[in-house]
């Protein structure tokens, strides 16, 4: 400023230079923006990464010459404050699909032909094919143009909040481009790290003794789900877009126009997606990019084939959480050859023994496997497999490593039988093989400490009483210095005792006692579950809770009253009854009661259910399921089913060709829904 004004010029003067400033701050902004767009998006730079940096420093230097300029989508302020405690929930205003699989072309063929059925139409169908990313799949919602939250898919319908880990991608755009996006948008795609950056993640880590991810997909979903958005933002995350969710405001009719729009809108698509004509350009599409999969820089477990239209993909709607207008066509399992080293057998939590194979070191879909499942001896033998063998290896996506085949041809002189121990390798106990049963067994059950440890990290997993914390490695120390014998001791441990054990701080100690208080607050289902009965698995567990409401009931259950259960046959049911019969069980129950851990009561009463006073009709074909199966889930939700239309008719579920029950709904004004909203309300 002219150090010769006086009095209000000088005033102006400033008022002038910070209006300047405002500007020149806000197209810097405005300038970073479009090179991120360029580089990221477009994959088309125009200036040098060191004259980006230049801007960038300039931007910040500005900023903080004048804090009052600064705003929350400023390109400096992609990473935010910690978060604090844990990730919170966020409910999806549009539910988050899942995707039907197929691996055959003759699967894809059906999918192709059901289409053409539903529709009616004998048209090729335009359908556009995507990479199926394999990575993690996140909402990012948009309001009035600026970035307002971000979500994990989670089971779909409620997700975790990842806001500040999602602003930290730079080719996320804080603010979207132009003018004409929807008022309301939710962006949903894949995160991913790439091949190489996952090689680099894995390389630091193991040099500085952290936590080494088994897949890029792993290494994605740790790094978008951490608390501190710093540690995020130093992971190079990146994102492909493929569709929307919530909309306020127009939007494109064609899928592949959606993707365009999202692109101009400032969102990376992936440049390989593709629309064709009919089911053969899919597979055709299928082909190449399986030719291409290994020169990508990113994993791709398949290809995504989606209806374009729109219209149709509304017409055609969802079943069970998966769209009908899509499927993804797989690829197989990689199979890579290696030699058995030597065989053990792993005890799990119902003493079953699993035969694990420990092979030469060999990379398998970007992990570097050295041990692999035999399954058990039968499959042993079938497959003729001895140690010294060379063998092929697979491993599909998540899946634990199996060995396909032994190739016999190869055998070395020295290849050796497997044999099944005769006693448990952990404990010693009799090791029992049931005729007829594949798995054999260590008899010992709990004072077996393979299968106390296992009992009782099936007790604290993530589905069943969720102690969040307590992790494997902690659960073996326990176990092996005698503070735990079974699950009720988890709640009577002291701060104390928890740090005593090796490499434990202060502070995790403190944080598992929380989460076992935390977990006391469960539901009868998780608690059933938790409990880890033989062949009960989550849903036996849901429907073994609602049938019996609570506790008692199942104490005075016998095998006949649980097989009226859907899930439970005469198997499943011995084994409940035995195990509440049990006296120690019964201990360990009462203990665990006794502790504080409880639920809400279920009803089975019908007068709380959900679709009490209600009048159902149902007619025509259903294609999810049979007429006396939708009969039943209805009158299990407490509704009447009746045989015809007619004023007391609260709804008429039309399935495909329904008739003259149709016509008399439509005459009375009874409400219809068609599967789609059937399942829906179910
Ligand atoms: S569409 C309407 N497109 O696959 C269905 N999903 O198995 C919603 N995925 O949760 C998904 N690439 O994480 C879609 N091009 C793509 C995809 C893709 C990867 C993942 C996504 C989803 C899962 C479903």
């Amino acid at each position: 400023m002219d150090p010769r004004l006086r009095g209000d010029d000088r005033l102006r003067c400033r008022g002038d230079e910070m209006a300047i400033m405002k500007q020149s701050i806000e197209k810097l902004r405005a300038t970073l923006n479009e090179h991120n767009y360029r580089y990221y998006v477009l994959d088309d730079p125009i200036i040098s990464d060191a004259k980006y940096d230049q801007l960038f420093k300039q931007l910040k230097e500005y900023e903080a010459l004048h804090p009052e300029c600064l705003t929350n989508d400023s390109p400096t302020q992609r990473v935010g404050a910690k978060v604090s405690g844990s990730l919170a929930p966020i409910q999806h205003a549009i539910p988050m699909l899942s995707l039907d699989n197929g691996f055959s072309v003759e699967e894809i063929y059906a999918f192709d032909q059901r289409i053409h059925d539903r529709l009616k139409n004998n048209d090729l169908i335009e359908y556009m094919c995507e990479p199926k990313m394999d990575g993690l799949a996140v909402s990012i919602r948009y309001e009035k143009g600026r970035l307002v939250k971000a979500a994990t898919r989670g089971d779909g319908q409620t997700g975790e909040d990842i806001t500040q880990n999602i602003r930290t991608i730079a080719s996320v755009p804080l603010v979207l481009r132009g003018k004409n996006y929807p008022d309301v948008l939710e962006v949903r795609g894949e995160v991913y790290l790439s091949k190489k950056k996952f090689e680099e993640l894995n390389e630091r880590a193991s040099q500085s003794g952290e936590k080494i991810f088994a897949n890029p997909r792993n290494a994605a979903a740790g790094s978008v789900r951490q608390l501190d958005p710093r540690i995020t933002a130093a992971r190079s995350l990146e994102i492909v877009c493929y569709g929307i969710g919530d909309v306020i405001g127009d939007i494109p009719h064609k899928q592949s126009d959606i993707l365009a729009a999202l692109q101009t809108w400032g969102h990376r698509v992936n440049p390989e997606s593709a629309v064709v004509k009919g089911i053969v350009g899919c597979v055709a599409y299928y082909e190449k990019l399986a030719k291409k999969r290994e020169r990508l820089p990113y994993e791709i477990d398949g290809v995504v084939y989606k209806v374009n239209v729109i219209d149709l993909q509304n017409q055609l709607g969802m079943i069970s959480r998966a769209p009908r207008w899509a499927i993804a066509h797989k690829f197989p399992a990689e199979e890579v050859m290696t030699t058995v080293k030597s065989v053990t057998f792993q005890v799990g939590r119902t003493g079953a023994l699993t035969p694990v194979a420990h092979v030469k070191p060999v990379l398998v879909q970007g992990v570097t496997v050295s041990n692999a499942t035999l399954h058990n001896m039968d499959e042993i033998h079938r497959k003729d497999i001895q140690v010294g063998d060379r063998v092929v290896l697979r491993r599909a996506g998540d899946v634990i490593p199996e060995i396909v085949r032994a190739l016999v041809q190869y055998r070395p002189d020295h290849a050796k039988k497997i044999q099944l121990p005769s006693h448990c390798p952990v404990c010693h106990a009799v090791v029992e093989q049931i005729e007829g049963e594949a798995v054999a067994r260590c008899l010992a059950g709990l004072a077996c400490p393979a299968q106390r440890k296992e009992s009782i990290k099936h007790f604290a997993s993530r589905r069943a009483m969720d102690v969040e914390g307590l992790g494997d490695k902690t659960i073996d120390q326990l176990v092996e210095t005698g503070l735990v014998d079974s699950i009720a001791d988890l709640y009577t441990l002291t701060e104390t005792q928890l740090s005593s054990l090796e490499r434990m701080a202060e502070k995790s100690a403190n944080n598992i006692l929380d989460a076992l208080e935390k977990s006391k607050k469960t539901t009868l289902a998780r608690f059933l579950y938790a409990l880890g009965i033989r062949e009960v698995g989550e849903a036996t567990a849901k429907q073994l809770a609602m049938h019996v409401g609570d506790l008692p009931g199942i104490f005075s259950a016998t095998e006949e009253s649980l097989q009226e259960i859907d899930e439970v046959g005469p198997v499943v049911a011995k084994h409940i009854v035995r195990f509440f019969k049990d006296k120690n069980n019964r201990h360990v129950m009462d203990a665990l009661l006794k502790s504080g851990i409880h639920w809400e009561k279920v009803s089975i009463e019908k007068k709380d259910l959900p679709l009490k006073g209600k009048t159902f009709v149902l007619t025509g074909t259903l294609d999810s399921l049979s007429r006396t199966d939708a009969k039943e889930k209805l009158e299990s939700l407490g509704a009447k089913v009746a045989g015809s239309v007619s004023t007391k008719t609260s709804y008429l579920v039309a399935g495909a060709d329904a008739g003259s029950k149709l016509q008399k709904a439509k005459e009375l004004g009874v409400a219809v829904l068609d599967e789609t909203q059937f399942l829906t309300l179910l």
